[in-house]
């Protein structure tokens, strides 16, 4: 079933080169199982590989996913270090399959804000998979959109008061090259899971003209098919960019 829907999207026209996901609804994944937070947490992992590997069939080149915001510090301490214990197993199990399989990973966010061994193993994966060409992984962990448009502008800031920059040449592509995200295209298609129609600080320079999809399917049940499902309903869209159609 899956499969057919992988061959409809490959005959149906443009893949989104870049897809960004808010990923949502573990807690009540497990509150509905009468389970404890993390344990949703723990079954959102599987979801995370599934679209990973269904990137790397549909020839998506770059794949961001909102994993930790800088607002999620506030959660229980409980939660905060099971969520980063997951961090920790997810790379100490993927990191060489990542590898071969060609995905480079990338942590975008605050990773000072992170505890030594998660810190570590960020850095292990990032190194180990730099060489990767097929799909480019970006996790944001410890993230806030509007954090990082602060840090570009003071960037701006600093390069004009060292007389490196000239404020008239200050334009979208000057800003865009100091965001986090900057060598990547930005996002075609944004996804997010379990209903919830908001954005919740995520790539708000960068989302300007994307294709919105909000599903109800909570994240832990998200699978390869349900990607293809939203690839699809893109591949209908009719992306005008402020322009009429020709
Ligand atoms: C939102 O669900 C999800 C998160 C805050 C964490 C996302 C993390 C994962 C999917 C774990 C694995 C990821 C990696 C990259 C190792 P929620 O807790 O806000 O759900 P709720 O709105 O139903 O409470």
């Amino acid at each position: 079933m899956s499969d057919d829907l992988l061959q409809r999207v490959r005959m149906h026209g443009a893949v989104p080169a870049h897809i960004a996901i808010i990923m949502d609804g573990n807690g009540r994944w497990a509150k509905g199982r009468s389970l404890p937070r993390p344990l949703g947490h723990h079954a959102g992992m599987s979801a995370v590989r599934q679209v990973v590997e269904g990137c790397l069939e549909a020839k998506v080149e770059v794949l961001t996913l909102f994993a930790f915001s800088q607002e999620n510090w506030q959660r229980p301490a409980l939660e905060i270090q099971a969520l980063m214990s997951l961090l920790e197993e997810y790379i100490a199990r993927e990191a060489e399959h990542l590898r071969e399989r060609g995905v480079r990973v990338r942590i975008l966010g605050e990773l000072d804000r992170l505890a030594k061994t998660a810190r570590g193993a960020v850095e292990r994966v990032m190194e180990r998979t730099a060489g990767g060409t097929e799909l480019a992984l970006n996790l944001c962990i410890s993230y806030s959109s509007r954090a990082e448009i602060a840090r570009a502008a003071r960037r701006l800031a600093e390069e004009v008061a060292a007389g490196r920059l000239d404020p008239a040449e200050i334009d979208e592509e000057a800003v865009a090259r100091r965001l986090l995200t900057a060598p990547w295209p930005d996002p075609d298609l944004l996804i997010r899971t379990s209903g919830e129609m908001r954005i919740s600080n995520f790539l708000l320079w960068q989302l300007a003209y994307a294709e919105l999809y909000v599903t109800p399917v909570l994240w832990p049940d998200f699978s390869r098919r349900h990607l293809f499902e939203a690839i699809l309903e893109f591949q209908r869209r009719d992306r005008r960019f402020g322009r009429v159609t020709a």
